[in-house]
């Protein structure tokens, strides 16, 4: 497999220098990382903690779940005072590490992970979270527990919308991007004063939580965990990820913090990660609840003998492993080994060397440049009838919604930092483009929408824009929904604005792909703008206006009811003839032979890698360069080059992003149906055409088995290029 880039071992002459001088304590210190002290009483005992070498890191948050609200800030002063007691007065002077949740974003707040997967644009995607760690590490931060990479198939989670989406690859890009966007992608760029400690999350499998509730067991198999939900986090391994977090959920019976297998054999051994693990929040002593574990002692012997390093609050390790060890049931190796990790991160993050931080002023405006670039390539246009958008900018526009003077749920979950005064709505930043136009703007205010006043403003001249959806509160940590359908009353909203005759496009701001059936007949544009962050509102009016022409593409199942999860494009070839997510739209009955619901049909609503362009293209039937090659060359190297030529047919310049799936046709498993092995977007002029060839090598044209042994078997392979996952543009290659 690729080459791995860590090489955190580097530090360990000064590691086990530093490690000769510690005792027990001191070294059980290294291992306890702090939440903010909650009262003078815990102030006064923390800072007591870090004079006696007793606190190795500090979570600059009150409460586990502080990345969905507003109650706390970051004071750089506040943890200097911390920081000067554990550098100066404490005897081996080790600094601390101050961690902080630096989701997608921190004063400027780019789109929600997901939303930012489906630009399907790594560099740009890398070039924001470097923005991220410049805000953050200004304010002094050094550690983010950021990219959470976990893949799901379950919208009702809603956790959702902090990770890349469905797809093992797309997920596997979008975690080296963040990462080599917080770290820097050179080894010793750590240690730069602008560089975040990245933290993958939450290995492994939460992703996978029962029915999309959060928290939930995760019953997951070894093949699946091979397949899908271990690429991210091997990707962000091999992008030199300095921390890991282990994550609150067992898989198959085994909590993930309570086992050696996932966290020493998988992580250290097969990923070769070199950096600590941190608990989740008060993870180790839930054991307990789960029943793994009689008392706080046992939750902390599993914990650190299974190789969590760091326990995150709550001091079960503090409280505990000391007496493990002179009771004789804890071999001090284990700790010794756990302390190793985390110094030589603290060693290669520069912090011995540099361990105060001061406020540092920085100037905003490039991120918000970007962080509105990266918000125009997300969004998704889904539907547009009789090319509806973009809208002219001296239109009549009438906008109603429950989101039209809506700011802080645009930030998305995640996003407490985020400054809220510097959120346009979507009313600000629609007047902004028709006032200088001279178009204009007629809003319904949110007190009457849903009351009959509001088809009195359905009568004026123009077109309806209603900005709907959800808000940030119902997604996010512990915020999963049974339902995903958007509701009620905004489906009768659509209705009222489309019985009017005019023409109405739906903004919809949402942290998940919500099911838009019930109400898609009544818009005639759906434009999917997400949480998109700090400029959602003016990358929506960019694409509405057709300042940008939108180039998203989604990296998750849009399903047509909650009824039809789990839905993801890569499913398993299926025993029988189903009428399934390759089915047909029309077919909803089920025949002998067939499958799938009685109800609906099982085709998705937007297929996975879908999204419209205000341009149109053709992609050519696919070439290879050879077509067989032997799986020795393979491992040597060599790759398979499949071309084709992209050409912009339309009359706008526009980006489109070129998809390459495979599907193994015979092999000793049974295999996805399609599976995403490449992407590349690109930018063509009105007319233009190019060709763009995308490599396939020994890592893409394999699989994993349950045990995690890779194959790369003989036998043919269909390759499909086209512009979503239904492509049916296919050659196929031989493996001898
Ligand atoms: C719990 C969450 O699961 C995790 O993602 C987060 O980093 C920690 N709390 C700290 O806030």
């Amino acid at each position: 497999m690729s080459i791995n880039k860590q090489n955190f071992k580097r530090f360990d002459k000064q590691v086990n220098e530093l490690l000769e001088k510690m005792t027990l304590k001191e070294k059980i210190g290294q291992l306890n990382q702090s939440s903010k002290a909650k009262n003078p009483e815990q102030q006064k005992k923390y800072e007591d903690m870090c004079r006696n070498g007793e606190m190795g890191s500090m979570i600059l948050a009150a409460t586990s779940t502080a990345g969905n609200t507003d109650e706390y800030k970051v004071y750089t002063e506040y943890y200097n005072e911390f920081q000067k007691i554990a550098v100066n007065e404490s005897r081996l002077g080790i600094p601390l590490i101050f961690g902080r949740d630096v989701i997608h974003g921190h004063r400027t707040v780019f789109p929600i992970p997901l939303a930012s997967a489906c630009a399907f644009n790594p560099e740009l995607v890398e070039k924001c979270y470097r923005a991220v760690a410049k805000e953050a590490t200004a304010e002094g931060i050094h550690w983010t527990f950021s990219p959470m990479v976990d893949l799901t198939r379950d919208p009702r989670w809603g956790r959702i919308i902090e990770g890349p989406g469905e797809d093992p690859y797309v997920g596997a890009r979008f975690a080296e991007a963040a990462v080599k966007g917080f770290q820097g992608s050179d080894e010793d760029d750590l240690a730069n004063r602008d560089s975040l400690v990245a933290c993958a999350k939450h290995y492994l499998g939460y992703g996978f939580s029962e029915g999309g509730r959060d928290y939930n067991t995760t019953d997951i198999s070894g093949y699946t965990l091979q397949n899908c939900v271990l690429p991210a986090f091997r990707a962000a391994v091999n992008a030199g990820c300095a921390t890991v977090m282990s994550s609150f959920n067992d898989i198959n019976g085994v909590p993930v913090a309570a086992s050696p297998y996932y966290i020493n054999e998988l992580l250290h051994g097969e990923l070769g990660f070199e950096g600590f693990v941190v608990s989740d929040w008060g993870s180790i002593r839930q054991m307990i609840r789960e029943g793994v574990a009689r008392d706080l002692k046992e939750c902390a012997e599993l914990g650190i003998k299974s190789g969590v390093d760091m326990d995150m609050d709550l001091s079960c390790y503090a409280d505990n492993l000391e007496s493990l060890v002179n009771e004789g049931k804890l071999d001090v190796k284990y700790i010794d080994e756990a302390v190793r990790n985390v110094l030589r991160i603290k060693f290669a993050c520069g912090l011995f060397d540099d361990p105060f931080r001061e406020f540092v002023e920085i100037d905003k405006k490039p991120h918000i440049e970007l962080a509105r670039e990266i918000a125009g390539e997300s969004m998704l246009l889904l539907k547009n009838s009789n090319n509806l958008l973009p809208l002219n900018k001296d239109e009549k526009i009438i906008l109603a919604g429950p989101f039209s003077q809506e700011r802080h749920s645009l930030k998305g979950s995640w996003s407490g930092d985020g400054e809220v005064s510097i959120i346009t709505t979507m009313e600000e930043a629609i007047t902004e483009v028709v006032d200088a136009n001279g178009g204009s703007l007629v809003t319904v205010k949110n007190d009457i929408i849903y009351n009959k006043a509001s088809l009195e403003f359905f009568k004026n001249d123009g077109v309806i824009v209603l900005a709907l959806g959800e808000g940030s509160l119902v997604s996010g940590e512990a915020n999963s929904i049974a339902e995903i359908e958007i509701s009620e009353n905004q489906v009768q909203l659509a209705k009222e604005a489309h019985a009017s005759g005019k023409k109405v496009v739906g903004v919809i701001i949402g942290g998940r792909p919500l099911a838009l059936q019930p109400i898609e007949p009544y818009l005639d544009a759906i434009l999917y703008a997400w949480h998109c962050g700090t400029e959602t509102a003016h990358a929506a009016c960019d694409i509405i206006f057709g300042d940008v022409n939108p180039s998203g593409k989604s990296s998750v199942t849009f399903v047509k009811s909650t009824g039809h999860i789990p839905l993801y494009y890569n499913e398993l070839l299926p025993a029988k003839k189903i009428n399934s997510y390759y089915g047909t739209e029309n077919v909803i009955r089920t025949t002998p032979g067939f499958s799938g619901y009685l109800d609906i049909p099982a085709v998705p609503m937007y297929p996975f890698g879908f999204g419209l362009s205000y341009t149109t293209f053709e992609i050519s039937a696919p070439k290879v360069n050879t077509p067989s090659i032997t799986v020795e060359k393979l491992k040597e190297g060599e790759c398979i080059e499949v071309s084709v030529t992209v050409k912009n047919t339309g009359t706008r310049k526009g980006k489109e992003t070129v998809q390459l799936y495979i599907h193994d046709i015979i092999a000793s498993y049974i295999r996805p149906q399609k599976e995403l092995k490449g992407f590349k977007k690109i930018e063509l002029e009105a007319g233009e055409e190019k060709e763009i060839t995308l490599p396939l090598g020994y890592d893409e044209l394999g699989f994993f088995d349950e045990r995690g042994n890779y194959l790369v078997e003989q036998g043919d392979i269909e390759i499909f290029v086209g512009d979503d996952c239904m492509t049916k543009n296919k050659t196929k290659i031989t493996l001898l």
